[in-house]
């Protein structure tokens, strides 16, 4: 048991965060796109469903552990990837990385991280690695390369974002990658000294704030030379041959992250994925987006239990781990959850987040009258 930091929930980490972060760094953590009507669907679609518990069973030794890939997790639980992290704590992928290490949970690196690949699997555990990809393909690959020499286990190869989301915030609170003060964020930033410290003087220290580690050398000196790495992803042309490249060159499991179309999931079976994600970027990209949870079943349907399907968008509690379980997920994956812990109190925090959802998840499934993951189905919820 790691310290409870007076949080009882993930609404208590989010609240402690948001306390923390000056407005940009949090508005980046927190908000969606556009009119943000996506963000309440995701909440809206998992309350919809409610549980039908069954009573006089046996639950005194609830059991959440499970396999992924092979390997065994302490819960079908894995932290999505987050780029950024480093932003709302000094070297933030590395507490993620170490906390959900000591969790038995896997952690997912983003290729958007502001630390190299192999300093964050240095810190240990199973960990997976996440694509964006570059303008210049063959220097994404050599990316891949690097993630595999490391033992990064499965690819992510992130869909949702063919083109650059619509973030309005961003413009007003002055907040881009590579991070920088300027003339719109530097009052923000003045009023939360303890976070300028904590995160923007260590790295002072380190010799400079990190822009976008994972960028192939090549591309580094482009933005020494004033691109911004945001702009070197080149995504828009990525379509189903490309995928089929990436199959080819990736030797470990592969998961396409993003897909909401039961269409989508068997052309991603058919092309040889592993797994998939089915996720709306945690309403981060098409704010009109369905709720992934809601897009669930058609696909567990479509692809009928031929590979990995995990789900994302909108998880903060157990219960929310189990309604997905329950209409076919094999695991979720979380974003947001861990990062609030991050951002209030580093390692601790996401250490805490993990405990709290872990908790959760067994109480509900006690509750229900399940013991093992094994045993959660269908016939536990019903939609209002
Ligand atoms: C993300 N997400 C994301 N996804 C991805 O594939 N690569 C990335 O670099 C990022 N970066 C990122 C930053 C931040 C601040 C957030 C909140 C999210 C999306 C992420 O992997 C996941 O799909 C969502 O976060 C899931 O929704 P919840 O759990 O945040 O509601």
């Amino acid at each position: 048991m790691g310290a409870d930091l007076g949080c009882w929930n993930i609404a208590d980490l989010r609240a402690k965060a948001r306390r923390r972060l000056p407005k940009g760094v949090w508005e980046y953590l927190e908000r969606g796109v556009e009119d943000e009507t996506g963000m309440a669907r995701n909440r809206d679609a998992f309350n919809a469903l409610t549980f039908v518990p069954r009573v006089g069973r046996k639950v005194d030794a609830v059991d959440t552990s499970c396999t992924i890939f092979g390997k065994p997790s302490a819960m079908p639980l894995a932290i999505a990837p987050t780029g950024a992290a480093g932003i709302m704590w000094h070297k933030g992928d590395i507490h993620l990385a170490r906390a959900a290490a000591g969790h038995g949970l896997p952690f997912t690196i983003s290729s958007a991280s502001t630390m190299d690949v192999e300093q964050v699997v240095a810190a240990g555990g199973n960990q997976w690695f996440q694509l964006y990809m570059w303008q210049d393909r063959e220097l994404s690959y050599g990316v891949l390369e690097r993630a595999h020499a490391l033992g990064c286990e499965a690819l992510f190869v992130t869909l949702d974002l063919p083109v650059a989301p619509n973030r309005e915030y961003l413009y007003h609170n002055g907040f881009g990658m590579p991070f920088g003060l300027n003339r719109r964020n530097g009052t923000d930033m003045l009023l939360h000294p303890r976070w300028l410290a904590g995160v923007i003087g260590r790295y002072m220290l380190d010799g400079g704030i990190p822009a976008q580690a994972n960028l192939p050398k090549k591309l580094k000196h482009s933005v020494a030379r004033g691109a911004k790495p945001g702009a070197l992803f080149k995504q828009d042309d990525l379509d189903w041959a490309g995928l089929a490249v990436l199959r080819e060159k990736w030797p470990g499991k592969l998961v396409l992250k993003g897909v909401l179309h039961p269409d989508d999931a068997k052309q991603a079976l058919a092309m040889g994925a592993d797994g998939i994600v089915v996720s709306n970027h945690g309403a981060r990209s098409l704010d009109g987006a369905i709720a992934s949870i809601d897009a669930l079943p058609a696909i567990v349907e479509a692809v009928g239990g031929r590979m990995t399907v995990f789900l994302d968008s909108g998880v903060r509690r157990g219960s929310d781990v189990v309604k997905a379980l329950a209409l076919g997920a094999d695991a979720v994956m979380v974003g947001r959850a861990t990062l609030y812990g991050l951002a209030a109190a580093g390692e601790a925090g996401v250490t805490r987040a993990l405990e709290l959802l872990q908790a959760e998840t067994a109480r509900v499934m006690a509750m229900l009258g399940l013991a093992s993951i094994a045993e959660i189905g269908p016939e536990a919820l019903r939609k209002e």
